[in-house]
């Protein structure tokens, strides 16, 4: 018996960046096991309204497939998640799939995320082994250190917290909870440690850490289950501890 049942999806789109947006329903044929990209793709093969009017494909980043790239980030029925890992069958119908509301739209669901690699550009999130000679091996990392680095290294880049973030706006112009928690992973670091005045300054003033207001919505949408919250209140003991510092030295 041929597969009647159907999934309904409505999906916000935006033909450039000035556009105004509008709104578009798809009703795709159900297949055991899919997700959100692979609905996409499914439009992207036959892109045909619920109403059977003909319109051009969706406009999505996504790379990986398996939560890895951080690029497919999205709204889906309000929630900032992952497209890739979403599954259909674990959502309410119709799915709304919406770009990401604080960043630039570049069209239809993909967004313009650089935000965040300037706020890391700031805050140096690197390890400075830059040279013109070899450095030999860096220095042993134990496991104490390596069990607390590891979770902070699995961040993605994918933007979910800042988007979850009430602070994350224009006027607060917050640098949000992936910047602190890799200023937390490279101050942890025993070479990148070199640059640790320098990061705690950079999130010192506005837009610094001092901006969060501990609703942690951070926390509960990373895909990762980085512990962002208390890398928040780490690194905010640190930025106090150096600005007490600053003032014992002036
Ligand atoms: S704790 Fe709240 S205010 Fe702070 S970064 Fe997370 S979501 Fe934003
Ligand atoms: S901290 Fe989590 S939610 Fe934020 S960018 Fe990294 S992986 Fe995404
Ligand atoms: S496609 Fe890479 S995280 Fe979804």
């Amino acid at each position: 018996m041929a597969n009647s049942k159907t999934v309904l999806i409505k999906i916000k789109r935006q033909d450039d960046p000035n556009s105004k947006p509008y709104w578009e329903e798809f009703e795709l044929p159900h297949r055991p096991g899919m997700n959100v990209t692979s609905s996409l793709m499914d439009i992207a093969a036959n892109p045909v309204t619920k109403d059977g009017k003909k319109t051009t494909p969706i406009t999505y980043d996504s790379n990986c497939l398996e939560e890895i790239c951080g690029s497919c980030a999205m709204l889906i029925n309000g929630k900032a998640r992952m497209a890739c890992s979403a599954l259909i069958d674990k959502l309410e119908q119709p799915v709304k799939l919406e770009p990401f509301s604080k960043f630039p739209v570049v069209r239809d669901l993909s967004v313009d995320r650089s935000v965040l690699f300037e706020n890391l550009k700031k805050v140096k999130a690197w390890v400075p082994t830059d040279g013109t000679y070899d450095l030999g091996a860096g220095p042993r990392q134990s496991a104490e250190q390596q069990e607390m680095n590891y979770p902070l290294s699995r961040c993605i880049s994918c933007c979910c917290c800042m988007e979850a973030c009430p602070q994350f706006n224009d006027k607060t112009g917050f640098v949000g909870a992936a910047t602190i928690s890799q200023v937390r992973l490279f101050n942890n670091h025993p070479i990148g440690s070199a640059l640790k005045v320098e990061r705690l300054k950079a999130l010192m003033g506005d837009g610094g850490i001092q901006e969060c207001g501990y609703a942690q919505n951070c926390v509960e949408v990373c895909p990762k289950d980085i512990p962002l919250t208390k890398s928040i209140a780490d690194v905010g003991g640190q930025v106090m501890w150096q600005a007490v510092k600053d003032l014992f030295r002036t």
